[in-house]
């Protein structure tokens, strides 16, 4: 399978970045080009998310958020050279999408999880605790599989996992249940330093695309993949939808993807509604995303 030209030179610099900071840094470095989005002030008349956030938030939730003390300082944000009003912006936004998240999914149970202190987290509390963008929309996520859901799910198969922050939640509230992540280095290196210090390494997996057809047929209940496929070549997502369709008979499936992206490297435009989705695969959800309101979300049935 051929990585994209817009992966090989993000993958290039997540090694640099690897290099330079270690492993210890993840979630205040390539997390932030995985689904960990940055706040500034200078970017926020265009953001999306933050129009949807204040338009999702109380005023109680605007005064408390904003009124909570906020540690900007240079120690406590090692590694994140940003000034200190876009730090306390950051703290701000993330504190009124984990409201909302709280709101939307009431109280889904991965909001109860703690983020891991493993990976450095962006410190941000919220009355007190240490809360994240990635648990909070980890938490929507999961809540719009959870309408498709029929038990507990036994083994998960995620492809493009970033550092881990879906298979953290899934595992964590799944003691049973086996994951097996599929990505291109380095992101299968990070996802493994950070899920096997958290987990046993008996219920994780990581393939390369190399390595899919070790799949065996109808050994998933649940497909995800987040943020990904709209960054590959489309023969490769064709590949990727057809590894789901063999390996999740019976179960579901749950994409959170671009509804459209032009990728400037390989210059390639990329529409959800063009996706080769087999025929057969019965639409549960399928709904423009919360918060990232440029994404689609969708689950379906796997017959
Ligand atoms: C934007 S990140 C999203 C990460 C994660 N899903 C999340 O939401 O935090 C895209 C992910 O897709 C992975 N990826 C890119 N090209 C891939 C390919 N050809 N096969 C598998 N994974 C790929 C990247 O390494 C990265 O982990």
């Amino acid at each position: 399978m051929e990585n994209s030209r817009f992966w090989d030179h993000l993958g290039a610099e997540h090694d640099r970045a690897l290099e330079d900071h270690g492993p210890e840094l993840i979630k205040r470095r390539q997390a932030l080009r995985y689904f960990t989005w940055s706040w500034t002030w200078s970017a926020l008349p265009k953001s999306e998310q933050f129009r949807f956030l204040l338009a999702h938030s109380t005023p109680w939730d605007l005064f408390s958020a904003a009124t909570e003390r906020s540690d900007t300082g240079d120690a406590a944000w090692i590694g994140v050279p940003w000034r200190r009003s876009d730090r306390w912006l950051y703290c701000f936004a993330t504190r009124l999408l984990w409201r909302y998240a709280d709101r939307a999914t009431r109280t889904h149970p991965s909001l109860r999880l703690a983020e891991p202190l493993l990976g450095s987290p962006l410190p941000v509390a919220d009355r007190g605790r240490l809360i994240s963008q990635d648990l909070a929309n980890t938490a929507l996520e999961l809540a719009i599989i959870d309408r498709g859901r029929v038990g507990a799910p036994t083994h998960v198969l995620e492809v493009g996992a970033g550092y881990g922050r879906t298979a953290f939640a899934i595992l964590s509230l799944f003691p049973d249940c086996k994951y097996t992540v599929v990505d291109i280095e380095p992101s299968l290196t990070i996802a493994r330093w950070y899920l096997t210090q958290l987990f046993s390494k008996d219920r994780v997996t990581f393939l390369s695309p190399a390595q899919i057809d070790d799949i065996p047929r109808n050994s998933m209940d649940l497909a995800v993949s987040i943020s990904s496929l709209s960054e590959m070549t489309p023969e490769t997502r064709d590949q990727y939808l057809l590894l789901f369709d063999r390996a999740v008979a019976g179960g579901l499936v749950y994409l959170k993807q671009w509804k459209r992206w032009h990728n400037p490297v390989d210059d390639l435009v990329v529409e959800f509604d063009h996706y080769s989705i087999p025929k057969s695969w019965v639409p549960l959800v399928r709904e423009r995303a919360p918060v990232q309101t440029h994404f689609v979300q969708a689950l379906w049935r796997v017959p």
